[in-house]
């Protein structure tokens, strides 16, 4: 474990500051549940995002959208059950925030509240600042997210790569200054040009988590699942996969069945 991380030993949002100053690379990763978040935890993650991706990936939705806060909560206070060291950042789900600020802060202290969570995460830049700032008064961090920011997919209509343009790519360097000036400890940078997101990194002092953001940002997020392998159909070229999750556990299942079937299990060891 290197200079930065070995330092503390729960990571905070000041913690995350620091390893941006001094240059050390913030691991990140999603969590949703209590075995595979203690997992992730023990094997020195820095920070887990309970994500709303958990929409996609637990429940099967489309998109994001259709995750609830209660459903957030529920995912968040499992994970932080079997946390550590890590920080939990807890996604903020849609609809949730977009209301007016006095809705987003009820969201927020519900999370902060019921889940144990250290953090939440708000999609979106100058048009969310308000809420933004009356989260911050309450002493909740808020990591920011700009970008391909899934919660918006229907105004965008597709999941490709945003702010190739250089309107788009000028309003996401003056949300991301704004989000910074508001407050925000942190912030998430998706799916962007590699040159674009290092600028970012480059213009601002707090950390920049990148997914899909190139090399040049200031810590690395994926989703668990995919980088495990469990998910075969999501092949985003940004995605590095470390097992075949997938083709493991259907092949001990495949054995398991046989087993069975087969009167092979249980034997006279695995019986009382
Ligand atoms: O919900 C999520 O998993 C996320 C990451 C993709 C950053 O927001």
């Amino acid at each position: 474990m290197s200079v930065a991380s070995s330092d503390f030993k729960k990571v905070t949002t000041n913690s995350v500051q620091e390893m941006k100053r001094q240059g050390e690379k913030i691991s990140m990763l999603t969590a949703y549940d209590y075995t595979l978040a203690g997992i992730v935890d023990k094997a020195g993650i820095d920070v887990i995002l309970v994500g709303d991706s958990a929409s996609n990936v637990m429940a099967g939705h489309e998109t994001t959208l259709p995750i609830t806060l209660d459903q957030m909560i529920y995912h968040a206070s499992s994970v932080v059950r079997a946390i550590e060291r890590a920080l939990v950042v807890v996604d903020l789900p849609f609809g949730s925030y977009q209301g007016n600020s006095k809705e987003a802060l009820g969201s927020a202290i519900r999370i902060m509240k019921e889940s144990g969570g250290h953090a939440v995460k708000l999609e979106g830049g100058v048009e969310i600042i308000e809420s933004i700032e009356r989260i911050l008064t309450a002493g909740i961090p808020v990591m920011g997210h700009l970008g391909l920011t899934p919660q918006s997919i229907y105004k965008f209509g597709t999941y490709t790569v945003r702010a190739r343009q250089e309107a788009e790519a000028e309003k996401l360097i003056s949300d991301a200054k704004a989000l910074e000036e508001a407050g925000c400890f942190a912030l998430v940078l998706e799916k962007i040009p590699a040159d674009l997101a290092e600028k970012v990194a480059q213009e601002l002092s707090i950390p920049v988590i990148g997914i899909g953001a190139g090399a040049g940002v200031d810590g690395q997020v994926l989703v668990l699942h995919d980088m495990l392998g469990m998910t075969h159909e999501f092949n985003p070229r940004f995605l590095r996969r470390y097992l075949d999750l997938y083709t493991e556990i259907s092949t001990a299942i495949q054995s398991y069945v046989h087993d069975v079937k087969s009167l092979d299990f249980p034997n006279e060891k695995e019986q009382y």
